[in-house]
């Protein structure tokens, strides 16, 4: 049973929650970036898990054109959708439904909300203007929830075919 993982990343946040999820999963899991790698061939997995982040409220477009390109493969897929990002509760649930298709949402066997982080480090200085003026925040904060990729995890196990 492989299990594919892609994600998009700006600052890394995203890149170190899909090595976290691979860490809690069993079997082969390869894990793609698609700004640095191509498209991944779909049919080598049973199992598709996509992952990306908010920046100014929208996630990557590469996630967006991943998902409407092969919305049809991976409805044949046991699927599951995370996302990072900063907003919490409601807000960051919008962002979510946003990100992601109804049909796709209806069809994924694990959704996550896993939090985010404000790398100051890796921010241009237009970044860390918004940031500071939007969030209010002075310096790097790490918010990703452990917890929430432990349960996305657990849901997906759960929905795994058998063998
Ligand atoms: C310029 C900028 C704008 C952001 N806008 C939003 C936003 O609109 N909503 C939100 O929930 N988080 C927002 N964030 C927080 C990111 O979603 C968070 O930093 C996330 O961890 C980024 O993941 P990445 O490093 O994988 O891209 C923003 C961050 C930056 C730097």
């Amino acid at each position: 049973m492989k299990i594919l993982i892609v994600y998009t990343t700006r600052h890394g946040c995203t890149e170190k929650c899909a090595e976290k999820l691979r860490g809690r999963l069993n079997g082969e899991v390869d894990i793609v970036n698609l700004k640095s790698a191509g498209s991944p061939t779909l049919s080598d997995y049973e199992t598709v898990l996509i992952g990306g982040s908010i920046h100014v409220g929208q996630v990557q477009k590469k996630i967006r054109a991943f998902c409407l390109d092969h919305e049809a493969e991976l409805k044949q897929k046991t699927l599951g959708l995370f996302l990072c990002c900063m907003e919490e509760g409601k807000k960051a649930q919008e962002q979510f439904d946003a990100a992601f298709s109804k049909a796709l949402r209806a069809h994924a066997a694990a959704q996550g909300l896993f939090g985010g982080e404000f790398d100051f480090s890796r921010m241009n200085f237009l970044e860390r203007k918004i940031v500071k003026k939007v969030a209010g925040v002075e310096g790097s904060v790490s918010r990703i929830s452990e917890e929430a990729i432990e349960r996305f995890a657990a849901d997906l196990v759960r929905n795994l075919p058998e063998g």
